[in-house]
């Protein structure tokens, strides 16, 4: 069945030559020439200012730039996100990104504020995160916990009703070889036909 696909392009530098924007390009295909309907947005290229209170995150107005991602994740089937590990977590544009967008009224409302109650606003949708890295991903995983990944799927996606949620590691990038690199398009190709 089609889908409707959001793409999120967490690099913070547009130049072409980033592996993320190749894999992003490569699902963006796949998913495309399956009949999945693709928005996709690369956060390096949105003009948008970082959240600065809580007053702004409860009360404030998203900013107009981010209003098209905003409305595209609202329709959306699946969200896949895509970005470099940077000092162990995502990109602080990124994380800036999210924050304009999961704000409450639109990912989550305070049901019942004395106890702590959320509704989560954003189920029925899942998810794939897409992160490349120097180091090998399975150091990621087993030596460092991979927790950067898991308070994105948990105290992000996860708190606003998003899953199921699954991974994609791509390691040891800056020595990869052409035909790895060829193989990890393919995979990102074959994951868009399949809307997964
Ligand atoms: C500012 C910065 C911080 C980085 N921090 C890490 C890190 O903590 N762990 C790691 O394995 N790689 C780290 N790297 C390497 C990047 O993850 C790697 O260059 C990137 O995934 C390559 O993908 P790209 O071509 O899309 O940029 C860092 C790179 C930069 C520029």
């Amino acid at each position: 069945m089609a889908k409707h696909i959001v793409i999120i392009d967490g690099h913070p530098d547009r130049s072409a030559g980033r592996l993320c924007h190749a894999l992003a390009q490569a699902y963006t295909r796949g998913a495309r020439s399956a009949g999945h309907e693709v928005r996709a947005f690369e956060i390096a290229g949105i003009d948008f200012p970082v959240l600065r209170s809580k007053e702004q995150f409860d009360q404030g107005t998203l900013p107009e730039s981010l209003q098209p991602a905003q409305d595209a994740i609202g329709a959306a089937d699946h969200l896949v996100i895509l970005y470099p590990l940077w000092l162990g977590s995502m990109p602080a544009l990124l994380k800036a990104f999210l924050e304009q967008i999961f704000r409450p009224s639109f990912a989550y409302d305070l049901a019942d504020p004395k106890r702590g109650k959320f509704t989560k606003r954003l189920k029925g949708k899942s998810a794939r995160i897409v992160v490349t890295m120097g180091m090998p991903a399975l150091a990621y995983r087993w030596m460092f916990g991979a927790h950067s990944l898991k308070s994105l799927e948990r105290n992000i996606l996860g708190f606003v009703g998003i899953g199921p949620i699954n991974e994609t590691l791509y390691g040891m990038v800056e020595v990869a070889t052409p035909e790895t690199r060829r193989k990890w398009l393919a995979e990102m190709e074959a994951l868009g036909r399949s809307g997964a």
